[in-house]
């Protein structure tokens, strides 16, 4: 079945950190479903300073079931932590990049990011939250998902669009999302 634009887009309205955190736990949820069937799995982050993209991706790590404490890597670009896929007790590796400082695209070469996206072994899997994703200009390849978060006048709103068989899993689940802070506005 070809699927529709239902399965690659949706655009929520997060009235508060609650809300917009309610969906990172999703994101969080989904992602380690995911990750058990595809060992790579890229999502970007977008939009202007401030919009929520730490406080989704805290959420999202945290859902996964990241110990660390998540805060921005403005400053050393990248964050690695590490989970287990439930049940399995598999090792994935979650990095966490904010590309804002990025000067040179030659910088994304010297994070290696690449090199996980062409050669992640099987046995170990990588979850990629990337900030500013926009700066590494298509170096990194279309993301699984693409999250672009905008200012409202009240809240923040999401706007997701999955590029990918398992972006479009993740994106079905975010749908369904409960909490009174969130609101699904587009089909
Ligand atoms: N849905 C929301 N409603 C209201 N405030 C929010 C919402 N989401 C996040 N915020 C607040 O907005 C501020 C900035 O959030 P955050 O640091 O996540 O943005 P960012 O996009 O990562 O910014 P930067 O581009 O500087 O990295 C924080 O104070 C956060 O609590
Ligand atoms: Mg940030």
């Amino acid at each position: 079945m070809t699927p529709g634009l239902q399965d690659r887009a949706a655009v929520f309205c997060a009235r508060s950190v609650d809300g917009l955190t309610a969906l990172g736990r999703t994101l969080g949820g989904a992602l380690q479903e995911a990750v058990a069937g595809s060992p790579f799995l890229l999502l970007a982050l977008d939009g202007e300073l401030g919009a929520g993209k730490t406080t989704l991706a805290a959420a999202t790590l945290a859902a996964l079931g990241v110990r660390s404490r998540v805060t921005s890597p403005t400053y050393g670009l990248v964050h690695a932590h590490s989970f287990a896929i439930g049940g399995t007790g598999r090792k994935v590796e979650a990095l966490h990049v904010d590309l804002y400082r990025l000067r040179h695209l030659a910088e994304l070469d010297e994070l290696g990011l690449e090199d996980g996206i062409q050669s992640t072994p099987a046995a170990a899997s990588q979850v990629l939250l990337v900030e500013w994703f926009e700066n590494a200009r298509g170096r990194l390849g279309p993301p699984d998902l693409a999250c672009r978060l905008k200012h409202a006048k009240r809240g923040r709103l999401v706007n997701l669009r999955a590029h990918s068989t398992p972006g479009a899993r993740i994106l079905r689940l975010l749908r369904g999302t409960a909490h009174s802070e969130l609101q699904l506005l587009s089909e």
